[in-house]
């Protein structure tokens, strides 16, 4: 691996091998979601608990202190919304040159394994593979399912992993399932888990991630479960000590009601 890349690489996973990424690209197909009206207010109390962001170049641009910012992961695929005909009818929207104007750390893009636009999302990665390779940038895949949530099982998963890597993806991301190791271990590449719609507890954010990590994920790219929360901070530092602190579900459960308890 060149310099670049190992730097970048670095940037993003910290020295323990693990990650915390902080996604708010949702607007990108969901419009203005809850709690994601005005990004940088909502990450202002949360950002220095996580180890990048994952945004838009529009979101980047006009919420994010270039000055104080963390390494930043660019979305670069969209192209359709959550009223549109299809959710996997996306293109990579973000130039080369754009990329390398914002000096992010990695980019990341959405495939849709089994859908109308698995050729078109699988043929765009490997482009964007072939480019950002060039200039030291590493690529996130990310495994999406659109509104077909119920697809996430390790079968179908693993597949889609091992697809991305195939095709040259550095990372890959997708959502935690039950058997989460037969995803893992058809992986060569890390994989980080992805969050998914807001839980019911946070007893079952901390177990998911803490399964995951187990049984071989490297982190988490997980928004709406922290910032759609009551307690957002509560939820970033117990979930911090899950990937960093190697803290269990319960420990991390106390950590939770600690700090909420000190922020009533
Ligand atoms: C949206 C994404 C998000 O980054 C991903 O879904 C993680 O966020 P959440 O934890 O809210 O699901 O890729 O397109």
């Amino acid at each position: 691996m060149d310099w670049g890349m190992k730097n970048r690489m670095a940037q993003i996973i910290k020295p323990d091998g693990k990650c915390f990424f902080l996604p708010i690209d949702h607007g990108y197909f969901l419009g203005p979601t809850s709690r994601l009206e005005r990004p940088g207010e909502t990450i202002k109390p949360i950002l220095s608990y996580a180890d990048a962001l994952f945004v838009t170049r529009g979101v980047l641009r006009n919420a994010i202190d270039p000055v104080k910012s963390k390494p930043v992961i660019l979305r670069v695929s969209g192209g359709s919304s959550v009223i549109g005909e299809d959710l996997a009818n996306e293109e990579l929207t973000t130039s080369m040159e754009e990329i390398i104007r914002l000096n992010v750390s990695a980019v990341g893009m959405s495939i849709f394994v089994g859908s109308k636009y698995e050729k078109q999302t699988l043929t765009n990665l490997a482009a964007l593979v072939d480019e950002c390779e060039n200039y030291g940038i590493p690529v996130m895949a990310v495994t999406a399912v659109g509104k077909e949530l119920a697809k996430r099982d390790a079968r179908y998963l693993s597949l889609c992993c091992r697809v991305a890597a195939e095709l040259g993806a550095r990372v890959v991301k997708t959502y935690w399932c039950e058997d989460f190791d037969k995803v893992t271990n058809g992986c060569p590449v890390p994989i980080v888990i992805a969050g998914g719609p807001k839980c019911k507890t946070e007893l079952q954010v901390f177990e998911f991630v803490y399964d995951g990590i187990q049984k071989g994920a490297i982190g988490v790219n997980l928004g709406r479960n922290v910032w759609q929360h009551k307690y957002p901070v509560a939820m970033m530092r117990a979930l911090h000590a899950v990937i960093h602190k190697k803290a269990t579900p319960k420990e991390a459960d106390e950590i939770f009601k600690e700090i909420k308890n000190k922020t009533k």
